[in-house]
């Protein structure tokens, strides 16, 4: 017994290493971001193709914001649980598109965020506008609470 007592440490160190190494970031769920903007993320097949959807907090137009389709991209070659994605949003009431490009990150206490830069691309009526007819930006997204 006082041999087992040093065994079961060494062994439940190894196990707790082990589970913390093998805990992966998935995108598949529902997420918040720094704008308060809900993104669910549904389906995700076995060659990374997701889609989803995504309620802006925020518009760059006067429309009426609605729930808006996604369809994005997971990159599964050597990514150690902490893959690079993109997805695009072609939103429902605007004549916009959004870019997402990102990654899924675990961070000290084991918790998923999605670090992300997009480009926002509004229509213009003619080219000589074309210079002020894209956004960019940051946005951070953690798992809504409730959510594995
Ligand atoms: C539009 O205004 O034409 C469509 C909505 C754009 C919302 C943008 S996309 C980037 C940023 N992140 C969000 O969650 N919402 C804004």
């Amino acid at each position: 017994m006082v041999q087992a007592t040093p065994f079961l440490l060494v062994l439940s160190l190894v196990l707790g290493a082990h589970s913390l190494s093998a805990k992966k970031c998935s995108l598949t769920g529902r997420w918040v971001n720094d704008l308060g903007s809900n993104m669910t993320i549904t389906s995700m097949n076995a060659k990374g193709d997701f889609s989803g959807s995504y309620h802006t907090a925020v518009t760059a137009t006067m429309n009426e914001i609605r729930v808006s389709p996604l369809q994005g991209s997971l990159q599964r070659t050597n990514q150690k649980g902490q893959p690079t994605f993109g997805f695009t949003v072609n939103w429902s009431f605007s004549d916009s598109i959004t870019v997402f490009t990102g990654q899924c990150f675990l961070d000290e206490d084991g918790k998923e965020i999605l670090k992300t830069m997009w480009l926002l691309r509004s229509h213009v009526d003619s080219i000589k506008s074309d210079w002020k007819a894209t956004r960019v930006g940051i946005n951070v997204f953690t798992r809504l609470e409730s959510q594995k």
